[in-house]
Order: structure tokens, then sequence, then C-alpha cells
């Protein structure tokens, strides 16, 4: 895809012929075919890859080859109603094309956009006479909270003696199960979702950790509330999206 595209082309008009027609009242008809050659200024070069990878070739070149097969060439017919008159209607079709010089040397941006985390290897190859470029990307972690080594050692600490198989509100939070047991779950006895993805206040969980009284009483119920460090680790958290990461 052309960024930028603008294109001047020199006409020669090498043949124009007249021809007026009695039966048309006096109208006048003028066809001509021409040629010549397109010239373009330095454009940018998009190219949008499946994948995420895409790259941009900076202000290349290009040529028209104007007098290659098929050449540049248009043809074009006008018509005036009548021979005094300064209006009229024209049609013109013309056959113009553009190819990136070969053997220039360009900057090229890579963009790399994966939407996982992960380390990747890709390759980028641009027609059969080019190299191959190998590129190495590392995408790191949006997710500042953890919820491995930050969520779930809290629960370890703080919640499991009362939260456990079968335990307290039906609630367990266990490593193996905590996850599974909260994110979208419904509360048996709230009739609200324990933790919603994203939405940290209308989270039960939230609610029981920072004490919205619109769920009942605070937890932990004994030993203190959570500081506020933790608390804001749940929230930020939640607002990630809850992560099982
Ligand atoms: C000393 C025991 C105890 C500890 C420790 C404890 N809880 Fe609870 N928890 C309870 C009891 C009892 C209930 C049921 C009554 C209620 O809903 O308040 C409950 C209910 C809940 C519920 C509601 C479950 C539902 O679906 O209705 C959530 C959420 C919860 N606790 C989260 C926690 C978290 C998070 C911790 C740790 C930070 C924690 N609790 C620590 C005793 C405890």
């Amino acid at each position: 895809m052309l960024r930028r595209s603008s294109f001047l082309s020199l006409a020669l008009v090498l043949g124009s012929g007249v021809l007026t027609l009695a039966s048309l009242a006096r109208a006048e008809v003028e066809l001509s075919i021409f040629t010549g050659v397109a010239l373009s200024q330095d454009s940018d070069l998009d190219l949008h890859q499946t994948g995420g990878t895409d790259l941009t070739f900076h202000d290349v070149s290009f040529e028209g080859r104007d007098f290659e097969t098929p050449p540049y060439y248009g043809a074009r017919g006008l018509w005036f109603t009548s021979d005094d008159s300064h209006w009229g209607f024209g049609a013109e079709f013309f056959h113009m094309k553009m190819y990136a010089k070969m053997g220039d040397t360009v900057r090229v941006t890579v963009k790399f956009a994966p939407t996982s985390p992960g380390s990747y290897n890709t390759r980028v190859q641009i027609g059969s006479t080019c190299d191959t470029l190998a590129v190495t990307a590392v995408a790191t972690s949006p997710f500042t909270v953890s919820y491995a080594t930050q969520i779930q050692p809290i629960y370890n600490n703080r919640c499991i003696s009362c939260h456990s198989l079968n335990g307290n509100g039906g609630l367990d939070l266990r490593a193996s199960v905590s996850h599974a047991n909260t994110i979208n779950v419904l509360s048996p006895v709230y009739g609200a979702i324990r933790v919603i993805p994203g939405d940290p206040d209308n989270s039960l969980l939230y609610g029981k950790i920072t004490g919205n009284p619109e769920f009942g009483g605070l937890m932990p119920p004994t030993g203190g509330i959570l500081n506020a460090v933790q608390r804001q680790l749940f929230r930020t958290w939640i607002l990630e999206g809850a992560q099982n990461n």
C-alpha cells in the first residue's frame, strides 16, 4: 500500500483528429491518443503481514518504465455541444505503471505487535530476490501483578485456614483451584460474582476485603484486614483482567 501517492505525468499527444459531425447540429467531437512519461516522488511503502509484523520501507523511489510493454498510453474523447461553446464533456482512459526502483538501499522499520507475551522468532522475506531478514523479538507481559507470586500467597497466608476444601461460604482458595473458584463464579450466598475481571467495585471478593457493606462481613475476619498494598494488588490484578499468570 502506498502511503503518499502523487504522480506527475508528462503527456505527449501523438495523434489528434477533429471530427465534426453535421448530424449532431454542429457539435464538435475531438478524439486523441497519447503517450508520455510518469514521474513519482519518493513514497513510504507499508506492508501489512499476517502474524503482527508490519514493515515500512521509507522513501522508496519509483520508475514508470513507460516505454516497455505495456507502455504508458491513453485515449481521450471530448464532446462540445456546439462549435462556439466553451463547455464540453470529456472522458479519458490511460494506462500507467510504477515500479519500485531495484538496487536502491532504503531504511526499513519493522513493527511487531504480538498478542501474547513470549519470545518470538520471525522471518521477513520480501520477494524472491531480497535477502531474508531474521527478527527475534521478546514481548514482555503487559501485566504488573502476578497471580501466582502476589495474589495466591495472600490467600495462603490469610485465607485458606478457613477457605480450603468445603471452606466457609463454599469457597476454596487453595492454589490449584482458587482461580477457577472465583473468576466469574456466582456466590451462592450473596447472588454476586466473586471476581469480575476488570470490575473490582462489583466483585464480591474485593468488596469483602475492602469493607463494602453490600457483601457482609469484612475478610479476613480475624488477624486484621489486609494492608493497603495488598488491597491495591487485588484491585490492580482485577483491573488487569484477573489473569491466571
Ligand atoms: C477466620 C476464618 C476466615 C478467614 C481467615 C477468611 N474468611 Fe472469608 N469467609 C469466612 C466465613 C465464615 C465466610 C461466610 C460468611 C460471609 O460471607 O461473610 C466467608 C466468606 C467469604 C467470601 C464469600 C464467599 C461467597 O461466595 O459467598 C469471600 C469472597 C471470602 N470469604 C474471602 C476471603 C478472603 C479473600 C480471605 C483472605 C484474605 C478470607 N475470606 C479469609 C471466614 C474466613
